[in-house]
């Protein structure tokens, strides 16, 4: 019943990095170069139909991200007693993956504080891909390079 929690989980949690940072990576190099020569209405109003779909993504993504992220979290936790460099990794990912949920709630959503970031979102959504791609290099670090003391 454990493997299959472990699978389930591992699957959600690598599925949903793929997912998410495989459709930022579309958006911000693909699509926005490619709809950039658009007429203003037509640019303008594919961006909302767009946004509004991937808004879905990005709010089930978090939910996904935090549920196997907190599992994976709690099995984790007994294998690396007293690991200093584990713990403190682990911090620093959980730290950048608050702020990339942050960011990318901010560009798909409608509160005015993350308005200056919507109006340069080329450079946000780069930003935000950069902050992801250095959460999925500490992750495999952990995974692969300090393992914990029983195999999983
Ligand atoms: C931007 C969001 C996130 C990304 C891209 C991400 C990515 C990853 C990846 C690629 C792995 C390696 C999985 C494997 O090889 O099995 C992993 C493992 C893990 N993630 Fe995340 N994750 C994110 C958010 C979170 C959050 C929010 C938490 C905690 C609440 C979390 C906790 C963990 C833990 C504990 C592991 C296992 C590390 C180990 O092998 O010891 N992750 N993550």
């Amino acid at each position: 019943m454990e493997l299959w929690l472990n699978l389930i989980s591992r699957w959600t949690h690598i599925g949903t990095a793929i997912v998410i940072l495989g459709g930022s990576i579309f958006l911000r190099f693909v699509l926005t170069p490619a709809a950039a020569d658009l007429p203003e209405a037509e640019h303008l109003a594919l961006r909302q139909r767009v946004l509004a779909r991937w808004k879905r993504c990005v709010h089930g993504g978090i939910a996904l991200f935090l549920l196997s992220g907190f599992y994976n979290y709690f099995r984790a936790m007994p294998l690396h007693k007293g690991e200093g460099l584990y713990h403190a990794l682990l911090g620093i990912k959980m730290l950048l993956a608050f702020a990339v949920f942050l960011l990318a709630s901010g560009l798909v959503g409608k509160s005015r504080l993350f308005e200056p970031l919507r109006a340069n979102s080329k450079r946000w959504l780069l930003i935000t891909i950069l902050l992801a791609a250095g959460v999925v290099l500490i992750s495999g670090y952990l995974k692969v390079a300090l393992p914990g003391n029983r195999p999983l």
